[in-house]
């Protein structure tokens, strides 16, 4: 199981805030089978260039719960314009939250030539940033070859509200949905991530699952390009049962 989006290293950018909780992260990702976390700290916060450093000791330290962390970042639109540098792990991907930029075609022509020269885009968190139609955008984000949504685990339980909630279902039933991470900055996330794979099972199949927490991530690090696949439509029964998830 692979954690694409997380905010590990300690003491760096508003990740885990010391060597503890990073630990206590870790020892949760350990129990759940996780073995690969990437590391995706904001990229404002890699300007004066000292992410390498704080990856090192991080990354031995998740060496020590089994676990294996690759380098990444969280790209803000005008840092990976000027720095796109850092892909998440070995693949082709960057992990890019849009923030307040509509997703429109001035967005869309920005990223073209990056595009176009093989580099595929995973879009962090869109049910939390387009809440009012998060379909609608994902399907402006397909059109650059290879892109993929990233839904924030807290968001299917219901963490950041009501219509959050409603929007990150709405992009897992369109079939949006390339891969399901934790974005997480404190063990809460994690908890709240490992939760969300749990209820997802009571609902889906186990390869649908393993296609978000496992499949398509393990594509996206190795260099492959996210797949697609179709949502199974949830009879009214689980429709029903799933409102009361939380
Ligand atoms: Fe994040």
């Amino acid at each position: 199981m692979i954690d694409l989006h997380a905010h590990i290293l300690y003491g760096f950018d508003d990740g885990a805030k010391d060597r503890d909780t990073c630990c206590r992260m870790l020892e949760l990702y350990a129990a759940g089978k996780v073995d690969t976390v990437c590391a995706s700290s904001h990229s404002a916060a890699n300007i004066d260039n000292r992410y390498e450093e704080y990856f090192a000791r991080s990354a031995e330290l998740a060496a020590s719960f089994g676990i294996t962390l690759l380098p990444a970042l969280e790209y803000a639109l005008t840092d990976l314009l000027a720095h796109p540098d850092k892909h998440l792990g070995n693949g082709k991907y960057f992990l890019l939250d849009t923030a307040n930029f509509p997703v429109d075609n001035a967005l869309i022509n920005k990223l073209k030539p990056l595009n176009s020269a093989g580099n595929c885009f995973l879009w962090a968190h869109p049910e939390r940033l387009h809440i009012a139609d998060p379909v609608k955008t994902a399907r402006n984000y397909a059109l650059l070859r290879g892109s993929g949504c990233q839904l924030n685990g807290a968001s299917l339980l219901g963490l950041f509200g009501k219509e959050v909630k409603i929007a990150a279902w709405k992009l897992l039933e369109s079939g949006f949905c390339s891969v399901i991470s934790s974005d997480a900055h404190t063990t809460d996330e994690v908890n709240a991530w490992l939760k969300a794979k749990q209820q997802l099972t009571a609902f889906y199949p186990d390869d649908m699952v393993n296609f978000w927490f496992d499949t398509n991530p393990q594509r996206i690090i190795s260099g492959l390009t996210a797949e697609r696949r179709e949502t199974p439509t949830l009879s009214l029964k689980k429709r029903f049962l799933r409102l009361f998830q939380n």
